[in-house]
C-alpha cells in the first residue's frame, strides 16, 4: 500500500517518535558523502499558495538525497486552467514517485490522494500543516531533550489563531500525549471536532484546553508557539482579525511567564509587531531560525518514509 502523509496520524505515534531522531541524524550527516537513497526518484510539487520554506526544503531535500523535484504552480501549468485534480493525479503518478501539494481545502488534498497511484504529502492546507510540525518537534527535541516527546512531561502553549498550525499541534498532542493549552480570541477557536477527536482517540495522557487568556496558556509552558493572525487566503479579514487578536501578541512580558528555559516557535513568515515582537523573534528564547532550518531535515525524513526507505540510515 502506498504511504500518504496527509496528517500526522498517518505516521502513528511510534513512527513519529522515530522520525524525529532520524531527522536529527540526517542533519548531522548532511555534508557526509553517503548513500543517495532517493537516486532516480522524482517529487512533483503542486503549490496553489505561496511558499518559501516548504518549496525550498523539499526541493533541496530531494536533491541532497539523490533525487529530483519538479515545481508546478497554477499559472504555469494546466491546473490553473481547470484541469481536474483527479487527472493531474494520474498524470503526475505516471512520471513521478511522490506528489507534494499545498492547497486550500483539505478535500482537494484528499481527492488528489484518492486518485494518485503514488504517495501524496500534505504541504499545507487551510486546515493542517503536518510537515511543519515535524520540524517543530525536532526543534523542541533538540533544545529540551527526550522529555519533549514524552507524554505529559512538558507544557506546550499556542497563542493566536485556531488555524492550520493549531490543528496540527492538536494532532501532535493527541499522538504523543502532550499537554497543550491554546489561547485564542472568541470566534477564532480551533475546530471543536478536531479537539474532541484528539481527546477521544489520543494518548491517555493527552490534555488539550482552549483558554481566552494568553497569560494562562503560557504560564509554566516550555514551548510557546504562535503564527500569523491572517493566514493565506484570509487577507480580506486582516483588519478585523488585527482588532480581535490585539491582546494576543507574543511579547517579552508574556514569554516571561513561561519556564526559564522556554523556547518560542513561529513557523514563519512572521509579522513583527503583530503576533510576535521583534525583541522576542530575535531574542534568546527564539528558536525560529533553527525551526526553519529543521524543515529541511524533517522533510528529508518524511520523504524517506513515504518512499519506503529506512529511517535508520
Ligand atoms: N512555514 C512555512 O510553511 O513556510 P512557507 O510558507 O514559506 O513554506
Ligand atoms: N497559518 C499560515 C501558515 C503559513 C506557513 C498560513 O496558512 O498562511
Amino acid at each position: 500500500m502506498k504511504r500518504d502523509f496527509l496528517d500526522l496520524s498517518d505516521l502513528g505515534a511510534d513512527t513519529l517518535r522515530a522520525l524525529v531522531p532520524a531527522a536529527a541524524r540526517l542533519k548531522r550527516e548532511r555534508r557526509a558523502k553517503g548513500p543517495r537513497p532517493l537516486e532516480g526518484r522524482t517529487l512533483g510539487m503542486i503549490f496553489e499558495k505561496a511558499s518559501t520554506r516548504t518549496r525550498v526544503s523539499f526541493e533541496v531535500g530531494m536533491f541532497e538525497l539523490g533525487g529530483h523535484a519538479v515545481y508546478l504552480s497554477p499559472e504555469g501549468s494546466q491546473i490553473g486552467r481547470g484541469e481536474p485534480i483527479r487527472d493531474t493525479a494520474r498524470v503526475l503518478g505516471s512520471y513521478c514517485d511522490a506528489i507534494l501539494i499545498r492547497t486550500f481545502g483539505e478535500e482537494r488534498l484528499r481527492e488528489l490522494a484518492q486518485w494518485s497511484p503514488i504517495p501524496v504529502i500534505n504541504g499545507l492546507t487551510d486546515q493542517t500543516h503536518p510537515c511543519q510540525l515535524l520540524a517543530d518537534l525536532l526543534t523542541t527535541w533538540e533544545r529540551l531533550g527526550p522529555a519533549a516527546l514524552e507524554p505529559g512531561k512538558l507544557r506546550y502553549a499556542w497563542v493566536g489563531d485556531g488555524n492550520n498550525m493549531a490543528h496540527s499541534w492538536i494532532e501532535a498532542a493527541a499522538l504523543l500525549g502532550l499537554h497543550l493549552s491554546l489561547a485564542c480570541p472568541a470566534g477564532y477557536d480551533p475546530d471543536p471536532e478536531r479537539i474532541e477527536r484528539a481527546r477521544r482517540n489520543g494518548h491517555p495522557q493527552t490534555k488539550i484546553e482552549v483558554v481566552r487568556s494568553p497569560a494562562e496558556a503560557v504560564r509554566g509552558a516550555s514551548v510557546v508557539s504562535t503564527d500569523v493572525w491572517a493566514s493565506m487566503g484570509e487577507e480580506a479579514q486582516a483588519t478585523a482579525r488585527a482588532r480581535a487578536f490585539a491582546a494576543f501578541c507574543v511579547d517579552e512580558k508574556l514569554v516571561g511567564l513561561a519556564t526559564a528555559d522556554a523556547m518560542v516557535l513561529h513557523c514563519l513568515p512572521a509579522h513583527r509587531g503583530e503576533e510576535i515582537t521583534d525583541a522576542v523573534l530575535e531574542g534568546p528564547r527564539s528558536a525560529v531560525f533553527e525551526q526553519a532550518e529543521n524543515r529541511l531535515h524533517a522533510q528529508k525524513a518524511v520523504l524517506l518514509w513515504v518512499l519506503g526507505e529506512s529511517l535508520l540510515g
